[in-house]
């Protein structure tokens, strides 16, 4: 068996030499144009040129939870795309989001900004039931940071596409429910994958339903906010903040209006980093159960974008 790992910046060798401890079996080797055919490949954001010229791949495992920039490519119909499927990612989103909603909740930059200039300040306690979480996307992750929150007691409402029941959530689904969802909550964590269907769905209608004082936290990718409805709202007053993890251009550029706004926290795409060890040991498993004939977790749908 033959595997090939492509990375577009990331360095390929610890990666394979991970896999190749991993399957002894296998033979494992970095991607050069003009490699022998693999049956199964590891792959980020790989080029164009990669997937034509590895025609006979069977599996394709992208090393993250997110596969728009690979659907981006043109692939077979009939070749299987596998995402990483939690591999230590769920429990850090969790930490990023409940850290956020905290900081946001107990005021945490206002009280920091005190302290700077010496000031020993009094806040008045807020009322955490005026505080409900909305979670757009309850999957893997989304899953997750929905019962996290629960444990700091805030109503957490969730969406997704189709119905759901999770213990202790308001959950909503499907577009005609995305209003209702929104009015319900004041906090937005958006979980959703990047499709045709969710490109720009935070945007002037759908923000400003959210309740008055609304904050967001982008976690998901860049292209699901359009940037100058946030920086309007927020300079309207009808949102007190957000905090943004992912932008439509990354690194961030230089003199982008988010890095100085007042009311925008900005973090470099760290908010559930892929952990290569959790990594290897899913994928290499996965390998294993399908030359066994077996069923695995993780296969994307290619119509549905996720
Ligand atoms: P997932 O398991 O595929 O879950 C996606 C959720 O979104 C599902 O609940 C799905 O609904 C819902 N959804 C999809 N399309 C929808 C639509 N049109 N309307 C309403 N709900 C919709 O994905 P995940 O593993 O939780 O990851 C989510 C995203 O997080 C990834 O795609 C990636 O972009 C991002 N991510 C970011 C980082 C980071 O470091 N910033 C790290 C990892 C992942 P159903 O349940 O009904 O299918
Ligand atoms: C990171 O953004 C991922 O999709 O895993």
């Amino acid at each position: 068996m033959n595997i090939i790992v492509c990375f577009d910046r990331l360095d390929p060798a610890p990666w394979v030499q991970g896999l190749q401890a991993a399957l002894p079996g296998a033979h494992v080797a970095s991607w050069a144009p003009g490699a022998p055919p693999a049956d199964h490949a590891i792959v980020w954001a790989p080029p164009q040129a990669f997937i034509d010229e590895q025609a006979g791949l069977k599996t394709l495992f992208n090393i993250g939870a997110g596969v728009d920039a690979l659907l981006q490519l043109r692939l077979p119909p009939t070749l299987k795309v596998v995402r990483l499927d939690d591999a230590g990612m769920s429990v850090q989103m969790a930490e990023y989001v409940c850290h956020a909603v905290i900081r946001h909740f107990r005021e945490f930059d206002g009280y920091d900004a005190d302290v700077k200039t010496g000031r020993w300040s009094y806040r008045k306690p807020r009322n955490r039931a005026d505080f409900p979480v909305g979670v757009m996307g309850l999957g893997v992750l989304g899953e997750r940071v929905a019962r996290a929150l629960q444990v700091f007691e805030f109503p957490v409402n969730g969406y997704s596409r189709s119905p759901k029941q999770i213990d202790g959530v308001r959950c909503f689904a499907g577009a005609e429910q995305l209003g209702d969802f929104l009015q319900a909550s004041r906090i937005l964590v958006n979980l959703m994958p990047l499709t045709p269907e969710t490109e720009n769905i935070l945007n002037q209608a759908s923000l400003s339903k959210l309740q008055a004082g609304g904050y967001l936290i982008n976690v998901a990718r860049g292209r699901h906010l359009v940037e100058e409805d946030l920086i309007a709202l927020l300079d309207s007053g009808h949102l007190a903040g957000a905090m943004l993890d992912v932008f439509r251009t990354e690194p961030l550029p230089a003199g982008h209006p988010f890095w100085q706004h007042p009311k925008i926290t900005v973090t470099p795409h760290t908010s559930a980093r892929t952990l290569r060890d959790e990594s290897i040991a899913q994928i290499a498993g996965k390998i294993l159960a399908l030359q066994r004939g077996e069923p695995i977790r993780g296969e994307v749908d290619h119509q549905r974008g996720y």
